[in-house]
């Protein structure tokens, strides 16, 4: 079994400056289509499940699917992730479930939309520190603010993260890892003009701080993707994502963990309709989920390739929870 922390995954990639991709699941499909990229490519890789994700799948459900990923691939280090967490009880759950990292959004309140103040950030990123280190989970959090909503997560407002603040909260709460905003945004309408990212901040974040740095927001909205949609009777027009190329700029720049949730919407849903649209006689799930989860891999597998993660899988021992325990205790 190769469950490893994600703080050992980030660490990796830090000290050899290629990214790691950490990918949104929802289902069985889903979890295949990544796993078997990460073989495909023999990448380390983050299955990250949101609160959303873990609702609609009744939580057990999905969390045993995570864990299938992990037994049936154990030549490849795996981290399950809960991303966007909104209270020590969401971390906790998740850490009752068995994942071995933990995402702490404190840079919103509990209900997951309205912005929320430095001390309040601070407060519950340190409860969840202290509970999850004792398990030897990894603990990431946010500081400054996405734009963007999904789901109905998210607070609409964006805020460039302030590198000084970024430091005096790493120092306030010994978090592992930490996600920065720098002009990215949630879903597949990113840009209002031009595609422009704060890559200053990010150097100044990166030349004050020392531990893995997160990109939300990082899917590109591939145009062939949107494309497909809409020629199968989809309705996405204007819709962009982040180039590829700025993602590679930030990963040279420092960045180690990366979002990538709505272009394996993207690349499920054009190869969905596609089937629809072509063989409207198809009744069966697996006549339009198999082909969904072959184009999600291939999908996944370029950005494996992109991101530089191929090739990294069996770079390092994996620890184990456990052992985690005991360098946090020290
Ligand atoms: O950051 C948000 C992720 O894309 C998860 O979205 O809450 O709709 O599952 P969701
Ligand atoms: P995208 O919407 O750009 O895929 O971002 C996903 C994300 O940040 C999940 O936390
Ligand atoms: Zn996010």
């Amino acid at each position: 079994m190769a469950l490893v922390p994600m703080k050992q995954i980030l660490e990796e990639a830090k000290k050899k400056g290629y990214g790691v991709g950490a990918y949104n699941v929802n289902n069985m499909e889903q979890i295949q289509a990544i796993m078997a990229a990460a073989q495909e490519t023999q990448s380390p890789v983050i299955i990250q499940a949101s609160r959303g994700a873990l609702k609609y799948s009744n939580f057990t459900y999905l969390g045993y699917l995570m864990k299938a990923a992990v037994i049936e691939n154990p030549t490849i280090p795996v981290a399950m992730h809960l991303d966007h967490g909104n209270s020590l009880d969401s971390a906790k759950k998740a850490i009752d479930l068995g994942f071995s990292s933990v995402m702490i959004d404190g840079s919103l309140k509990e209900d997951g939309k309205t912005p929320s103040d430095y001390e309040y950030n601070v407060n519950v990123t340190r409860s969840v520190v202290e509970y999850a280190h004792k398990y030897g989970v990894t603990v990431e959090a946010e500081i400054g603010r996405l734009g963007g909503i999904e789901d109905g997560v998210g607070s609409g407002s964006a805020h460039i993260t302030d590198p000084q603040e970024a430091l005096q909260f790493v120092k306030d709460t010994g978090v592992d890892a930490l996600a920065i905003a720098i002009g990215t945004s949630h879903g597949a309408y990113k840009f209002k003009g031009a595609k422009v990212l704060a890559f200053d901040v990010l150097q100044e974040v990166r030349k004050l701080i020392d531990i893995p740095i997160v990109l939300h927001g990082a899917s590109s909205v591939p145009k062939e993707l949107i494309d497909a949609v809409n020629k199968y009777g989809g309705k996405m027009p204007g819709a962009e994502g982040v180039p590829m190329e700025h993602l590679q700029k930030a990963i040279k720049l420092g960045v180690q963990k990366i979002n990538v949730d709505t272009d394996g919407r993207l690349a499920m849903t054009a190869t969905i309709r596609k089937v629809f649209t072509e063989s409207p006689e198809k009744f069966d799930p697996r006549d339009y989920l198999g082909p969904a989860r072959t184009a999600l891999q291939g999908l996944i597998a370029s950005k494996m390739k992109a991101f530089g993660t191929a090739g990294h899988a069996s770079d390092y021992a994996p620890l184990t929870l456990e052992d985690m325990k005991k360098v946090y205790n020290k």
